[in-house]
């Protein structure tokens, strides 16, 4: 758990690289964004502010005196810094463990690229092995597990809400062939508001951290990783 929690750390850390003086960032939620935003409060360097995806990195990034811009203002961003529950060889992901999916997935179709951060356990050969999470309407939670049963084992997260006052669902037992196809699916049932997969629009670079330090991959035109390399330790 500690060597974890320092790969989170040292992901945050190398994902400094990536930000520029005087841009507003989108910024991701959970414990390895927690990572980035402290790395961003601790910088010298001055960014105009950030986009937050959810109340909690909201809080946050104020707390260090970081700017907060509501997306609405925004035409792009250059940058989103978010982690990731599982990520996959092509950069298809997993993510709403913490339930700000929704808010991510709208943050991060703002962006240009789209920075992953994560520590070594995140890395899968194939989603699925991580609930899905999937934000529904309240008033169509019954109907939405009856449609998600045909994919794996829907269980409310109970007592729950999302920043946008939505339930969550998260779908066991998937066998995911084509992630971007059930992201699609699950999608089109109605009183679905997001599903927690990432794979139309997934990371453009991931920050792994391994013990033998952060790994840099870039996703090519065609899918696959083009380029590895070594950071720091
Ligand atoms: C939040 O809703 C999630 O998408 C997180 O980004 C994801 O769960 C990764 O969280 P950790 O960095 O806490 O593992």
């Amino acid at each position: 758990m500690l060597a974890q929690d320092e790969f989170k750390r040292a992901v945050a850390r190398a994902a400094m690289r990536f930000v520029q003086e005087g841009e507003i960032i989108g910024v991701g939620t959970g414990s390895t964004a927690d990572c980035f935003i402290d790395e961003l409060g601790r910088s010298k360097l001055q960014i105009a502010g950030a986009v937050s995806s959810s109340k909690r990195s909201a809080t946050r990034l104020a707390h260090h005196g970081i700017q907060l811009f509501d997306l609405n203002d925004v035409e792009t961003l250059s940058i989103y810094v978010d982690g990731a529950d599982e990520i996959d060889a092509e950069f298809s992901m997993i993510k709403g463990g913490g339930g700000a999916l929704t808010r991510e997935k709208i943050v991060a179709a703002v962006a240009q690229t789209f920075v992953c951060i994560a520590d070594a356990s995140k890395k899968v050969e194939r989603l699925g092995r991580f609930p899905l999470p999937v934000e529904v309407v309240p008033i169509a939670r019954a109907y939405v597990m009856r449609e998600l049963a045909r994919y794996g084992a829907p269980r409310l997260r109970a007592g729950f809400a999302t920043d946008n006052g939505n339930s969550i669902i998260d779908v066991h037992d998937l066998k995911i062939d084509d992630a971007r196809a059930l992201e699609e699916r699950i999608d089109r049932i109605a009183g679905v508001v997001t599903n927690g997969l990432f794979a139309a629009r997934g990371a453009d670079v991931l920050l792994l951290g391994t013990a033998n330090g952060v790994v840099v991959s870039k996703k090519s035109a065609v899918g696959a990783m083009d380029e590895s390399s070594r950071l720091e330790r």
